[in-house]
């Protein structure tokens, strides 16, 4: 017999792996079949409960990386901020199994959801509080720097850590931008572009929230640069 089969983890399953990741406990967390409106419930279900998950852990990495940068350890607040950009984008990915239910299937789905609504993610609620402190611990460092964001990108070679992490947060901004679009193509395949969310919310006042940023500044100097660039590089 293997020894190494052998459960050694005190708790709940037959197996270690069972105990630890906690498998009984997650693996009833989805709506049972005899309560189902509809068998695509399950498929709703687990799209929601694992960007909620991941959700969890570009905050976890997010609000880490703020505590590295409060001690200006900038390449590893980098580093985990890298992770909380693929949390984003893992987000993004799944959207497209929604796609996979029928919108008449889906409108039997979501008379099993009462007022439930995405504006009550606490993945998406806590992410925003958590980017807002990032942003502003970005800000304080530049500060500490002295550097404005033109003078940081007209003198990358100087400041190569600052410069990766100020454009991790370009690339998460652009993730929420990307998953923002892609879920308001996803509810119009679904419900509709001309209906009401369960909250009652106008499926056009979430279209027009797709290119909100968490930090104008970023997308501004590039128009400086290119502005600079009319004066300063044009022949006439
Ligand atoms: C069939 C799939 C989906 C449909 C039809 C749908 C529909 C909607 C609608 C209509 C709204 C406007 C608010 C309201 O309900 O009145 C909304 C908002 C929202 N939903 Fe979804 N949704 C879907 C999937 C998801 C998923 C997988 C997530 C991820 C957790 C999500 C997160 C959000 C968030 C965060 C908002 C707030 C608006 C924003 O920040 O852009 N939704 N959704």
């Amino acid at each position: 017999m293997n020894e190494l089969r052998e459960p050694k983890l005190a708790g709940e399953g037959s197996s270690d792996y069972e105990v630890y990741i906690r498998t009984d406990e997650l693996l009833v967390l989805q709506p049972e079949p005899e309560t189902w409106k509809h068998r695509d419930e399950l498929l709703f279900t687990v799209v929601h409960q694992s960007s909620e998950l991941w959700l969890k852990l570009a905050i976890a990495e997010i609000d880490y990386a703020v505590l590295n940068i409060s001690q200006d350890s900038i390449q590893a607040a980098s580093r985990y901020l890298i992770r909380a950009r693929d949390c984003i984008n893992y987000t993004t990915a799944q959207l497209p199994m929604l796609e996979k239910m029928t919108p008449w299937d889906y409108q039997l789905v979501r008379t099993a959801l009462g007022h439930g609504s995405g504006f009550d993610s606490p993945g998406f609620r806590n992410l925003r509080e958590s980017l807002k402190q990032l942003v502003e611990s970005v800000q304080a460092v530049l500060q500490r720097s002295n550097l404005s964001l033109e003078k940081l990108y007209l003198n990358v070679e100087d400041n190569e850590a600052l410069y990766s992490l100020v454009e991790l947060l370009v690339d998460i901004d652009e993730a929420l931008m990307i998953w923002r679009s892609v879920h308001v193509k996803v509810i119009e395949r679904t419900i509709g572009a001309t209906v009401n969310g369960t909250q009652g919310t106008p499926v056009e006042v979430v279209r027009n929230l797709r290119d909100r940023s968490i930090m104008e500044e970023l997308w501004e100097v590039r128009v400086d640069l290119t502005d600079r660039a009319d004066r300063e590089l044009t022949d006439n």
